[in-house]
Parts: C-alpha cells; structure tokens; sequence
C-alpha cells in the first residue's frame, strides 16, 4: 500500500508519528508536505494528497492541519474523496469499516503523537465492510451528481 501524507504548519508536529506507524506496517509513503513550520495554506495540501489518489498514485492518505477540521473539509470538495476528520481510534476504525474513507485528518493542535500515530495504524489496517455500508457510500457518492 502507497500513503499519501499532506500537511500544513499546524499539522506537521504529527508527520514523524505517521510516517512511523506507515513504516512499521511495511507501507510506501509520499510525502507531499509542507516540509517546514512556515505558515501555508492547508487546501493546497488537501488537493496534492486528494488527487493523488484519485489518480491512482496512493491508496490512502493522511492529512494534517491545526485541527484537522479545514483539511478535511478541503479535501471532500475533490470529487471521488471521502475524506474522515478523527479525533479518536474508534472514529479510526469506522472510517474505514463503515465510510470506506481514503483519507483520515488530524489536527497538530488538539490530537497527541502517540494518537496519531495509533490512529493512523488503525485507519491503514482496517478492511471496508462492504455490505449495506456499500449502499450507503454509493448513496453519499451520488450527492457528488444531483
Ligand atoms: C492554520 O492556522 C489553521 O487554521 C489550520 O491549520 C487548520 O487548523 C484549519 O482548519
């Protein structure tokens, strides 16, 4: 599996514990910053890491911002993404589970580094459960079309 990672200055104190966690589980990743904690604009780094994986060069992705909150919503504006703001390992695991999300987002400024980390293990290792979440994400996919 290909991770994306994409963050702005509010986010990037988490970037070493996802990578880590990536690592660990023996996946790729790309980093398609910020690299540094000068400020910059987080829907620049949603739509790097969004189309990405639209265009089939990652699986999944992780974003970073203060609270998670902007990149995300940035994010979800690229059609195809769903694109999940956690702030804790159950909200991990059902973005996957149930919303077949391929992204999740935290924020630097309210979400530990030993969270992260512990989310984003959980987020990449978590199996779509198919079924009537199947449905229901083909249904939250059509809002895309009306
Ligand atoms: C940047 O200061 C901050 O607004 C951003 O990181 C994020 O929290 C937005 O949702």
């Amino acid at each position: 599996m290909k991770v994306a990672i994409g963050c702005d200055h509010g986010g990037i104190v988490l970037k070493d514990s996802v990578i880590k966690a990536i690592v660990e589980l023996g996946y790729e990743y790309v980093d398609y910053g910020t690299y540094d904690n000068a400020s910059v604009d987080y829907p620049d780094y949603a739509e790097k890491v969004a189309r990405a994986i639209i265009a089939g060069d990652a699986d999944k992705g992780v974003l970073l911002c203060g609270t998670g909150i902007g990149i995300s919503i940035a994010a979800n504006k690229i059609d195809g993404i769903r694109c999940a703001h956690v702030t804790d390992n159950f909200s991990a695991q059902m973005s996957a589970e149930h919303n077949n999300a391929q992204i999740i987002a935290m924020g630097g400024r309210i979400t530990k580094e030993e969270d992260a980390y512990t989310f984003t293990k959980t987020f990449l290792t978590t199996e779509f459960a198919g079924g009537r979440h199947a449905m229901r994400v083909d249904k939250i996919m059509a809002l895309e079309n009306k």
